[in-house]
């Protein structure tokens, strides 16, 4: 019953639509669902490009099996090792009986430490440059290390102007379309950004060599198809989600802020409030995010489009409090650059959150061009004031950075 979708002439979508998951790689949130999207190219030699998420194998071997029979398939190329490609890989070897297994140097090492399976499959490591001719196509491999694990690479089809790109331009969309240009481009825009955010985001520096790197080998690109969301098929497209990582990885400096905080009793809340006046009036437009409203994820993708992070949190047991001890640690492993930020924050008798939520702010690399704010127990009209002001101090040197 489930069908495979032809993409380009002979070259098909046999992945796994996951309308249920809210939770990306145990640590994100995807609110829209996913993909686990594979291909099939039926060539002189028969190609499986990645497989899917380990309960997910089934539904993309179906998918298969109204093409051709699975014992058809000459090769798979596992562009990635983790689980939500590779989960399935030993259903398609049980299944599919490959003649040859591809990956990268570190994707050998990878897939020995999954799954424990380097003596009896057929596996080859192919190098950025390699080429392996299918037929009247031929694959090439392009290693793209850190995007997103060590093991990761591309595998790119000349003749079809083909880029299967594996994590990289992934969007978590469980959608019923496959192509972008089905797609209004601002839930298109805001996946894109939630996804690079919470999963690419620190290796920025990678994105950028490689993205050099294509433009180097000048691929004619006429087609990008990730492992996840929707397949870029028209140039304008291409174009788009090109330039949109090489502005993602840039991480320019915007004249926007986001205050984040938890409170206990309300005190911080109302800081909040008051700094985001201060910063409003000086023409910084902000949103502010309570960490029990706000998945940390959607935070970070708030983070993405601000030049200031405004941190605030009471103190609670001389530190500061859980959600907000969780965001600062998960907003570190994302090494987020060129921002300023600031601390704020109420206390009953000891006080050290404004300190902490700074230093750590500070060891992450963001400027903090005011004193932090903190207040006893329930701020007062002056307190209220202070934060105004600072609110404003913020924007000014939020504008002075930006240049605007
Ligand atoms: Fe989509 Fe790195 O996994």
């Amino acid at each position: 019953m489930l069908k495979a979708l032809e993409i380009k002439k002979d070259i098909y979508w046999t992945g796994a639509v996951d309308h249920e998951s809210r939770n990306f790689h145990g640590y994100s949130l995807s609110p829209d669902g996913t993909t686990y999207n594979n291909y099939v190219i039926l060539d002189e030699k028969k190609v499986i490009i990645d497989t899917v998420k380990t309960d997910h194998g089934g539904i993309s071997m179906e998918r298969l099996c109204g093409l051709i029979k699975p014992e058809e398939i000459d090769y798979i190329v596992v562009n990635h090792v983790e689980a939500d490609h590779a989960g399935a890989l030993p259903l398609f070897v049980e299944k599919c009986r490959p003649e040859t297994i591809f990956c990268s140097p570190m994707g050998l090492k990878a897939i020995q430490a999954h799954f424990h399976h380097s003596a009896d499959w057929p596996l080859k490591v192919v190098k950025s440059g390699d080429e392996v001719r299918i037929g009247k196509r031929r694959l090439t491999f392009l290693e793209t290390r850190m995007l997103h694990w060590p093991d990761s690479m591309f595998t790119f089809v000349p003749e079809e102007g083909l880029l299967f790109s594996n994590d990289a331009f992934g969007q978590n969309l469980a959608t019923s379309e496959r192509f972008a240009d089905e797609i209004a481009r601002e839930v298109l825009e805001h996946a894109l950004s939630s996804y690079y955010n919470n999963i690419v985001l620190p290796y920025s520096k990678q994105v950028k060599q490689i993205l050099a790197k294509v433009g180097e080998l000048q691929l004619d690109i006429a087609m990008i198809a990730p492992d996840h969301g929707l397949i870029f098929r028209r140039p304008e497209d291409v174009d788009f989600v090109l330039k949109s990582y090489a502005a993602f990885a840039e991480q320019k400096t915007r004249k926007r802020a986001v205050l984040v905080y938890d409170t206990m009793w309300n005190s911080t809340e109302t800081m909040a409030y008051a700094i985001a006046e201060g910063l409003n009036s000086v023409g910084v437009p902000c949103r502010i995010m309570g960490l029990k409203e706000n998945h940390h994820s959607a935070v970070m993708t708030e983070v993405a489009r601000c030049g200031l992070v405004v941190v605030g949190s009471p103190t609670h047991n001389n530190g500061v409090m859980p959600f907000v001890a969780g965001f600062l640690n998960y907003m570190k492993g994302l090494r987020p650059q060129n921002r300023l930020g600031a601390a704020f924050g109420s206390y009953g008798w000891s006080g050290e959150s404004v300190r902490i939520i700074s230093e750590q702010l500070a060891g992450m690399g963001f400027e903090l061009p005011v004193e932090a704010i903190k207040t006893q127990y329930v701020p007062d009209e002056e307190t209220l004031e202070n934060c105004f002001a600072t609110g404003q101090n913020l924007g000014k040197a939020l504008i002075a950075k930006c240049g605007s």
